[in-house]
């Protein structure tokens, strides 16, 4: 009986019945999984931290950052960075990859969003931290270089991210499925509640941003057209609509009752593939979401082939239910043909 379990007593679990899992590894997620206990406290301090509201400032991607954007960050940089397991960080709040003294350096490379839908911070709705584990290509050797974060997300050796929501909720991929663990608040401990999570393939419900739907490209146009015709159109399927603007709640929906999540690639800014970032929002959730039976794609192909060319690099993203990915996978084979 696994349920109940405490994370790292289930992952050395795990070890013991013959999963390929390094002590080290082990405890980068556990030593992550108590940074996300901080930033949950954080976080659900709210108006009383008096850290709500914009910092001033910009991050690399032009976005403007959040003081809880810049207090997350720093929690998971100061805490990882002395953890001797990882070699190199990068987050999405920083330009270039967060260096590791040498005498702290681990064999890992981890990537991370500290707050993903930071904009819903304001207003009381679920946010998360994403992180993506690598193995650093001269282990603890050396400096890991801008070119040793560039792996695809085949190569990712864990990923997970944390919901902060009515509860708060770990979810994690070693490679051997996902599992959830919820936080118990009595014990400070993040304890097993679903183990083996499968994404029905099937699914009638559709997550996108519709307001960006005059930027987007005619398949991904015309699917959702489709979709909204319902059971009389095409797709012969009544479907249903929800967008939180925050991935991790929209990913967790997914986990817990299928559906699809789409952010594609649209017109407003021609330099970008799309809104999210391969490293740090793309690689991780495309890999929790194939490890639970999903599939994760661009439009054209699978997310986790896709070649990592930058820290803050920004794919298209569609992804959930295997069937529904697959029709629009389709539409967009469809249009290419005919091109
Ligand atoms: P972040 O807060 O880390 O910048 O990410 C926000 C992302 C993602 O979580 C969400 O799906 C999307 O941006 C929402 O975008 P819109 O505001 O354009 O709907
Ligand atoms: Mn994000
Ligand atoms: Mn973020």
């Amino acid at each position: 009986m696994t349920t109940g379990m405490k994370l790292k007593q289930f992952l050395l679990h795990e070890k013991r019945a013959g999963v390929d899992l390094p002590y080290d590894l082990i405890e980068l997620i556990h030593e992550v999984s108590i940074t996300c206990k901080e930033i949950a406290a954080t976080v659900s301090r709210g108006e009383l931290s008096g850290v709500l509201g914009v910092a001033g400032s910009e991050n690399v991607q032009g976005e403007t950052q959040k003081e809880l954007d810049i207090i997350t960050n720093d929690i998971m940089a100061n805490h990882m960075s002395v953890s001797g397991l990882v070699a190199g960080m990068g987050s999405e709040e920083i330009d270039d990859p967060i260096v590791v003294p040498a005498a702290e350096r681990g064999e890992y490379l981890l990537m991370f969003d500290p707050l993903d839908g930071s904009s819903n911070i304001d207003v009381n709705i679920s946010v998360g931290t994403i992180f993506s584990v690598l193995k650093a290509p001269l282990g603890c050797k050396a400096e890991p270089k801008l070119e040793d974060y560039l792996q695809n997300g085949d190569q990712q050796k864990a990923a997970g991210f944390v919901v902060y929501g009515p509860s708060t909720v770990l979810v994690l991929t070693t490679g051997q499925g996902v599992n959830m663990f919820t936080l118990d608040n009595a014990i400070g401990e993040f304890v097993l509640t679903t183990e083996g999570c499968q994404i029905p393939e099937e699914t009638t419900e559709f997550a996108i941003n519709l307001s960006n739907k005059r930027f987007w490209e005619k398949p991904m146009q015309d699917y959702i057209e489709d979709c909204l015709q319902g059971e009389n159109g095409p797709l012969g399927k009544r479907y249903n609509m929800r967008w939180v603007a925050s991935m991790v709640a929209e990913v967790y929906r997914i986990l817990v009752r299928g559906g699809i999540f789409m952010y594609p690639f649209d017109s407003r800014d021609p330099s970008k593939a799309g809104k999210l970032r391969l490293m740090y929002e793309g690689n991780p959730m495309a890999m929790i979401i194939e490890q639970a039976g999903g599939a994760a794609s661009t439009g054209h192909g699978r997310i986790m082939e896709v070649e990592s060319t930058g820290l803050h690099q920004r794919v298209p993203v569609c992804l959930g239910s295997k069937n529904e990915v697959e029709k629009v996978f389709e539409y967009h084979a469809r249009a290419d043909n005919a091109a």
